[in-house]
């Protein structure tokens, strides 16, 4: 496990994944209903950009960096999240935050390290609980939840080359144990190929209801590079893809370069299956 999320902290993929989760969990919580949600690879919860791993890459100038001097109205629920200054909430800190009493979060971590330091942040706190655990493997142990209703957010590192394989694996099973959760998953866009393997994985499982949400920087030309990225959502709750849409525009205008894009690509409708 070689991969620190504090070297990438706050850059335009992290801004993208919480600006998104911030509208799933708005349209989570409006019923006044309990919730459930799992990080299954909730890293640090939270980072100090101006530390050490932080100021090496200085990623987050090109993400959080530019949204916060460009400020637009699109991002100003998300934005209000992150506060001045150099720290910056992780996925765990940002579901913490909108969270209300009743409401569940479950965190998984498997690097000891950081799952320490998640436990250390997190101690005492009544509606969260730390697993030093697989988070792949708990999609399936912690579903069904009591709650009987569930965000599952899956955030890989994408650092074994057969991670887009576990993930379209992943979200099958968690959807089989709880077909009613509302299931999001980030992954990285180099080029279209592997992308696009992923997509006819998840639609050859005759999954339902799935969306991916997506914003490039650059056209996905250089393997080399992470172009852009993506969320695909599985049962996307009502309102997120028309609330998406400008989201995802604000990040493309003052994150993007030139030849910069979003979609929204349906990949299944709700009667699929
Ligand atoms: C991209 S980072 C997560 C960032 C976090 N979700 C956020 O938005 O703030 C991925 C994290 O997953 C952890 N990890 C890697 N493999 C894992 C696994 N199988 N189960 C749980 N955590 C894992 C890594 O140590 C790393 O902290």
């Amino acid at each position: 496990m070689n991969y620190r999320h504090a070297y990438h902290a706050g850059n335009a993929a992290d801004c993208l994944k919480h600006a998104l989760l911030v509208l799933l969990l708005r349209a989570l919580t409006r019923k006044a209903k309990p919730l459930f949600v799992l990080d299954t690879h909730a890293g640090l919860g939270a980072y100090d950009l101006a530390g050490p791993e932080a100021g090496r890459t200085r990623e987050w100038e090109g993400g959080i960096g530019r949204l916060r001097a460009a400020s637009p109205t699109a991002l100003a629920d998300y934005l209000a999240l992150v506060p001045p200054g150099l720290a910056y909430p992780g996925s765990p800190a940002i579901a913490r935050a909108l969270l209300r009493p009743g409401d569940r979060l479950a965190l998984c971590e498997l690097h000891p390290e950081d799952a320490a330091v998640l436990r250390r942040r997190f101690r005492g706190d009544p509606l969260a609980q730390v697993h030093a655990r697989d988070g792949y493997e708990a999609v399936s142990a912690l579903l069904p939840p009591a709650e009987r209703r569930a965000l599952v957010l899956i955030d890989p590192p994408f650092e074994r080359p057969d991670e887009f394989a576990i993930l379209a694996r992943t979200l099958d099973a968690g959807r089989r144990k709880f077909p009613s959760g509302v299931f999001a998953a980030w992954y990285p866009v180099k080029h279209r190929a592997p992308v696009r393997d992923f997509m006819a994985d998840i639609t050859a499982r005759g999954i339902p209801d799935v969306i991916a949400c997506e914003m490039l920087l650059r056209p996905a030309i250089d393997p080399a590079r992470l172009n852009g990225s993506g969320l695909l959502v599985i049962n996307p709750p009502y309102g997120f893809e028309a609330a998406a849409a400008p989201v995802l525009e604000a990040l493309r205008a003052a994150l993007g370069e030139e030849e910069a894009s979003t979609a929204i690509i349906r990949l299944a409708g709700e009667d699929a299956g």
